[in-house]
This record gives C-alpha cells, structure tokens and sequence, in this order.
C-alpha cells in the first residue's frame, strides 16, 4: 500500500519528537571500562552494579566466565583443536587446565580477573574422543553443525573453512585479554601443558575494532545490545528480556530436558565464522537509498542501512528515532531496549501492518521479534550472545572498488558466539524461524536481509524482501549478494568447571 506524504509526516514526527537530530556521534566505546582498571570492559549486558547474585542458586564459582557475563575483551582467541592422545590430556585437563579455566565469580569480582580468561568447549565428537558417552539431550549438537549446513541456510559448505567441514574438531580453548601478547602468552602455556596430546587445528583471532568503532560491528552498528538477563544474575533495564537460568544453562531452573549430573550448568555454545563484505554492503547501502522528503540523500542512504538493521550505527533503535540517527539513545542503556515495535500512544497503529517505524524483515526485529508474536514469551528462543569481530579494516583500495579483497589476510567478519541450553529453541529456532523465513510474521516479508537465507538457494542468490521503504511498505528489494556469508562452525558443550576433573577427566 503507498502512504501519503502527510501520513508518513504524523508517523514520523512521532519520532522527531524523541529524537535529537543535531547530536555528535558519541566518541566513547561500547566497552566501557570498569571502575578498577582490569583487562576486562563492559558492555550494556555486564553493568556489575545491576548484579543480584543473593538470589540465585547458581553457582558462580562452577559456571564458565563467557557464558552469562562474558569475558568482554579487547582481543579474543578461539583456538580449535583435535584431542590426538585422551589418557594425557584427561590428565592435563584435571591437573593443570582446570585451574586455568576462568569462572564466572572470576569476571564479577574484578580482583580475581586473571590477565588472560580462559575457557573451554567440547564438540560431541570430542566428548567421544574422551569416552564420554552420556546422551546430553541436544541432537543438534550431537549430530555437529556440518551435518546442519543446510538445515542454517548455508549454501552448501564450499565457502566453509576446511577445519569445520567435519567432525574432526574436538574442542575449542576462548583466550580473552587486553592484548594479543598476553593471549599469545597463555597459549604457548596451555600447549606446553598438553603437548602432543592435543593438535591444532585453526585459529581465529578474534579484536574490537578501533578507536570510535569499538563495540561496533565491521558494517558500522552498534552490537550485543540486546542481550536477555538471567534471573538471579542481573536486573533487568527496560526492554530487556529476562529468562530462567534453565533457557540458558542445561539442568538449571526452567530446563525441563533430563541431563547427565556432571553437566548442570553448563551451556551450548554455538560457534559460526561469518565472514562480512563490507564494501559490498555500502554500496548497496549507498545505491538503495530512500526518498524521504527533508533528508539529504546521505541520510537517505543511512536510513535504508538503518531499516535494513533494524537500528542505527549508534545502537538506537529506529523503532524509536525512525529518521534519523540518535546517538543519545543508543549510548544510553535505559532506552536503546525500550521499545516493542507496538505503539500503543498512538492512537490506531496497528503492529500487524504499520512498518512506519521499522521492517518486519529488519534484522533486529527477525532476531527479536518482542511484541510481534504478542506478548514476548520470556523464557523461549533466547541467547546470550558473547561474539567478537575478527579481521582488519576495510582498506582504501577495498573502498574504493567497492569490493572485498580476496587476499585471505585481509577476511573481516564476526566470531558469533551464543550461548543456550537447547539449540533446536535458541540459535536454530531464530536462524530457520525467524531469519530465513521468507513469510516471516507476515506472507512476503522476505529473509533476514544481513544473515537471512532461503534453504536450498545458491550464494549470492537473489532474495527480496519487502518493508524497508517507510513510504511504500509494499516495495520490493531485491538483495544480489550474501553481504554475510558462513565460513563454517561448530556446536559445542562448555561443561562446569567441576566436570574438568570429574566426568570428563575418568
Ligand atoms: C502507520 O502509523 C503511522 C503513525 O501512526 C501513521 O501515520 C500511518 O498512516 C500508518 N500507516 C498505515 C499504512 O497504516
Ligand atoms: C576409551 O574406550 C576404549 C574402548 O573401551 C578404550 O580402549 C580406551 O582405552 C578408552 N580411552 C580412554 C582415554 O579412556
Ligand atoms: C573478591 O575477591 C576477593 C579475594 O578473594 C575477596 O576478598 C572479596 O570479598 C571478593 N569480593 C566480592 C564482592 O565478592
Ligand atoms: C594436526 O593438524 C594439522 C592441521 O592443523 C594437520 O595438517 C596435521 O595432519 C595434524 N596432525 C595430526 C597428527 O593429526
Ligand atoms: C530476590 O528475592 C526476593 C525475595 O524472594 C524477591 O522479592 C526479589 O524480587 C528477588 N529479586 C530478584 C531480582 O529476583
Ligand atoms: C528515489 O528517487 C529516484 C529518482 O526519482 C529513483 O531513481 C529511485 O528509485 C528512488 N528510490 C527509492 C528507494 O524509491
Ligand atoms: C520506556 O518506555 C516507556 C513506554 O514508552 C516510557 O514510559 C519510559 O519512560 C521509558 N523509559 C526510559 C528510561 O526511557
Ligand atoms: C562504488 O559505488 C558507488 C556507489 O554506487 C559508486 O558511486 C562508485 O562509482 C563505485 N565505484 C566504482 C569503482 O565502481
Ligand atoms: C522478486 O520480485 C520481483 C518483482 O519485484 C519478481 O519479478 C521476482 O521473481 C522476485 N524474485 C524472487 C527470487 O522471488
């Protein structure tokens, strides 16, 4: 349907009237350092102030430090390795790695931080290598994220790094710290421990991008704002969801599936390498720009990128600022999550139809749909995403050929990390539900247009998608290339602590 001129204006000033449209972007970083200068900084999901441990019967001490708090960090290690010699390394596990593995307690209280976090994941294949043949209830991890390529949308695993294309790894250590040395430090430590017992079979290093980009992904936007709280663990701001610990931690409050005693509080970490072409999606970006009278065409640019994300570069929700960037809203925690996509103030919005403020095939919205399914169901379908990006900057020549380069060197993307209890309802049910799902909350929404593939489609097939032209909800794009594409993964098992020399050491 084709929105008047007029009509687009009522929407809009409703967002004007939020809005500071002449605000500076802000220059300080998404990971805000900690009161005690530590290596570890904090983003909108790690406020320790808002820490409610009294209440909860979690143990801190028992849980791995990414999961529930993360170990936000400048530079980030994901090393991949296959177990060659299990009687050695069970006994390295429970006599030297153990005592390197960082707990949750460890990152809450910042005079236990250790220089360089560490923790670590098994994939099924590695449980067994170690003889670990108890059913931990998840047949996505069980069968092992190859075996699932399709099933994500990938299209097909050519474009796979060839260490994931199996079932060959085994187990991932996460080496977190200020910087690259001290990783480098604490990984020639923990091979000197295990030796020939373990092999190595990739590498990514995973940094936050510099300077005023920190916190920000390599497309430009703001990242991991909206992240759900545990009860007990955290309060929640407004608009944030907060779930049972059991959506997150096997064998916790609100997990219903039976699970292996050694395993409770443990958690499934989804690991995916997506690679980003950034030069790509600029000009595209740049080439779709809208036609909103009043903005200038480079606003025009930036808010089609905007309604394609689903929020501004600064983190602001278009929900709530839907013309133009805010970055008031987007530095400020109370409000960059207060928002449904429902508009009860003004009088007849229909969320079912309106997408004056945003798509429903903008990518924030495909991965949290809050309001769109009704009320949000708190204790379903949700992550905690603890990913960082990898790669260097766009170059100038990359700039300007509008095209990423194909020297492997210079591959940017994101290292995603989610953490649930169940994969099927966490990150799978978000990626075939919601993301990949063309007749998304309503017939002909279109794919998530950043992550979003139909199964079965070749790369860089054609997608089209509808909503992002707030005078024509109707209007088709059509996306000519995957501006992110899977470089492969694994699903993998991060046990407590305790399990390092219990079940998995015997
Ligand atoms: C969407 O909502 C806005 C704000 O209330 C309104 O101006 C506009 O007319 C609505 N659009 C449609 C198609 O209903
Ligand atoms: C694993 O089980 C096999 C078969 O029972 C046995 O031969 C092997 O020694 C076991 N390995 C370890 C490390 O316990
Ligand atoms: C942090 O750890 C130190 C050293 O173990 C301890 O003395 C202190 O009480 C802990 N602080 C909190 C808030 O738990
Ligand atoms: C160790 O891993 C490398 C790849 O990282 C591989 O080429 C090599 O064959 C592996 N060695 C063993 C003993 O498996
Ligand atoms: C903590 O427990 C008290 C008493 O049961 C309850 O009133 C309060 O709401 C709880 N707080 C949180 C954050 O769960
Ligand atoms: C904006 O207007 C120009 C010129 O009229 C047109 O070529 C372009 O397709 C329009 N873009 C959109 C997104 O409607
Ligand atoms: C959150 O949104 C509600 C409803 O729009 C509003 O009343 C409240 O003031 C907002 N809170 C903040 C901190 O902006
Ligand atoms: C890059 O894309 C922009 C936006 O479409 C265009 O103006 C420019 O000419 C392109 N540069 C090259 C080298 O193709
Ligand atoms: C995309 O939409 C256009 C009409 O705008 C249609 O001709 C084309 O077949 C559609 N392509 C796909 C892949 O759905």
């Amino acid at each position: 349907m084709k929105l008047s001129f007029l009509s687009i204006f009522v929407g809009l000033a409703v967002g004007f009237a939020l809005a500071v449209p002449e605000l500076e972007r802000r220059n300080t970083g998404f990971l805000i350092s900690m009161d005690t200068p530590t290596i570890f900084e904090q983003g909108n999901s790690i406020d320790l102030t808002r820490r409610v441990s009294t209440n909860s019967t979690l143990d801190f001490d028992d849980i791995q430090g990414d999961i529930l708090i993360g170990m936000s960090k400048n530079k980030e290690t994901f090393f991949f390795f296959s177990i060659q010699d299990a009687t050695t390394f069970k006994s390295k596990l429970s006599s030297d790695i153990k005592a390197l593995v960082t707990s949750t307690n460890q990152i809450l209280n910042t005079t236990l931080q250790p220089t360089t976090a560490v923790n670590i994941a098994f994939s099924s294949s590695g449980l067994a290598a170690l003889n670990v043949t108890d059913d931990l209830g998840d047949s996505d991890f069980t069968g092992g994220q190859f075996a699932d390529a399709n099933n994500l949308g990938d299209p097909g695993t050519s474009n796979w790094v060839s260490a994931f294309t199996g079932t060959d790894i085994h187990g991932v250590f996460l080496f977190a710290s200020d910087t690259a040395q001290n990783i480098d430090d604490q990984i020639t430590n923990v091979q000197s421990i295990l030796g020939d017992s373990i092999n190595e079979s990739y590498r990514l290093d995973g940094a936050a991008r510099p300077d005023d980009e920190e916190g920000h992904e390599h497309f430009g936007y703001l990242d991991g704002v909206s992240q759900p709280v545990v009860e007990g663990v955290q309060d929640p701001l407004p608009g944030q969801a907060s779930v049972a610990a059991g959506t997150i931690l096997v064998g916790t409050d609100g997990d219903g599936i039976s699970r292996p005693s050694w395993a409770i509080g443990g958690s499934f970490l989804v690991f995916r390498q997506l690679q980003q072409k950034v030069p790509e999606f600029n000009k595209y970006v740049q080439d779709h720009a809208l036609n909103v009278s009043g903005l200038t065409s480079e606003e025009n640019a930036d808010l089609f990128g905007a309604r394609l994300v689903g929020r501004w570069k600064s983190g602001a929700p278009i929900d709530l600022s839907p013309l133009r960037d805010d970055p008031t809203i987007g530095a400020d925690n109370t409000m960059n999550n207060n928002f449904t996509y429902d508009h009860p103030e003004i009088s007849g919005f229909d969320i079912s139809t309106n997408q004056t403020f945003c798509p429903f095939s903008a990518h924030t919205r495909k991965t949290r749909p809050r309001s769109d399914f009704g009320t949000e169901a708190a204790n379903v379908h949700h992550i905690i995403r603890a990913g960082i990006p990898y790669g260097p900057e766009v170059t100038d020549d990359e700039t300007a050929s509008n095209t990423s380069s194909t020297d492997s060197s210079l591959e940017r993307g994101l290292a995603f990390v989610a953490y649930q209890s169940d994969i099927a309802d966490g990150f799978k049910f978000m990626q075939q539900a919601w993301v990949d799902n063309f007749n998304f909350f309503k017939a002909s929404t279109g794919v998530d247009p950043i992550i979003g593939r139909q199964d079965g489609t070749a790369a860089d097939a054609l997608r089209n998608i509808t909503g992002t032209n707030p005078l024509d909800f109707d209007e088709v794009v059509t996306l000519d290339i995957d501006f992110v594409v899977s470089r492969g993964g694994e699903y993998f098992f991060s046990p407590p602590i305790s399990a390092l020399s219990g079940a998995l050491a015997s």
